[in-house]
């Protein structure tokens, strides 16, 4: 397994790997790699001739009161992981690197920003989608595979490659949770175990939903109403948002006539969780 830290080196081997005819995967992470991560590494490689997985903490997609300073970080452990998965490349690049002295360039996408997590962290979708760009430039990936855990993330990115006439097939990938439906996250590790155990208010809220719906119930602001109940009743716990939006454009619905995204995101203590599920009805 190769690890690059220059975009210099990654361009020139990844060039040769092209040349050669050969399809790349590419998975991009913020390390502190965990089962999700490995499912996106599974299917690059089932799909590809060559996996490329960044690892990068992208400080401009973090607000000034967030945990970039905390988020975690071990490169020993992941690199482990991605070499017992049988990745062929690690691009582990500095911040310097990435954001060089003078960097002025930002990736601003539209509208599929506005709703959720757009709304609750400003700056973020334009990191997040800057960071992306970039890495989509130095890889040249044929696809690419993100979590749907972050669901308006891959919505954004979508947007962004459709608009920038990019190269690059975007894959969404199903969320991988814990045994006990815990969504996976490299945040979990912030969390007692008291704290887990109400993280789980999370997931657990989404058969309410189903409830609801099979009795009738079509206002979202009913459904809702019984999420947030239903997750504030758990201790630790304060609701950042909690919406039920069109899956594709992510407009808020008012009524549900149409398949649906409900998505939330929970403080529990000082760590903020999301989660999310499609509902076909
Ligand atoms: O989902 C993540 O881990 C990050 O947002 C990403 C896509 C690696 C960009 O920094």
């Amino acid at each position: 397994m190769l690890i690059v830290n220059t975009v210099c080196e990654a361009k020139k081997i990844l060039r040769d790997i092209k040349n050669s005819g050969k399809s790349i995967g590419f998975v991009p992470t913020m390390g502190y790699l965990h089962s999700g991560h490995i499912s996106l590494v599974d299917q690059s490689k089932k799909d590809n001739d060559f996996t490329v997985v960044s690892i990068f903490v992208n400080p401009t997609q973090f607000g000034p009161n967030e945990d970039l300073d905390k988020y975690p970080r071990n490169f020993v452990r992941d690199e482990k992981l991605l070499r017992d998965a049988g990745v062929d490349m690690v691009f582990y690049p500095s911040v310097e690197t990435m954001y060089p002295d003078g960097y002025a360039t930002f990736v601003n996408v539209e509208r599929v920003t506005d709703p959720l997590c757009g709304a609750k962290r400003p700056g973020h979708f334009r990191g997040v989608a800057t960071i992306v760009c970039k890495l989509f430039n130095i890889v040249s990936p044929d696809k690419s595979y993100f979590g749907l855990k972050d669901y308006q993330q891959v919505i954004v990115i979508k947007r962004m490659v459709e608009d920038l006439n990019m190269d690059v097939d975007v894959v969404g990938m199903p969320i991988v949770r814990e045994s006990d439906g815990l969504a996976m996250s490299s945040r979990n590790v912030y969390l007692s175990p008291d704290e887990r155990l109400s993280a789980l208010s999370l997931s657990r809220s989404f058969p309410l939903v189903e409830k609801k719906l099979k009795s009738g119930e079509r206002r979202a602001s009913v459904i809702i109403k019984d999420v947030e109940d239903f997750i504030s009743s758990h201790p630790y716990s304060r609701i950042d948002y909690v919406e039920i939006v069109d899956k594709d454009s992510l407009e808020k619905l008012d009524f549900i006539d149409r398949p649906f995204l409900i998505a939330m995101a929970v403080f529990i203590n000082k760590t903020r969780l999301i989660d999310n599920k499609i509902f076909e009805v």
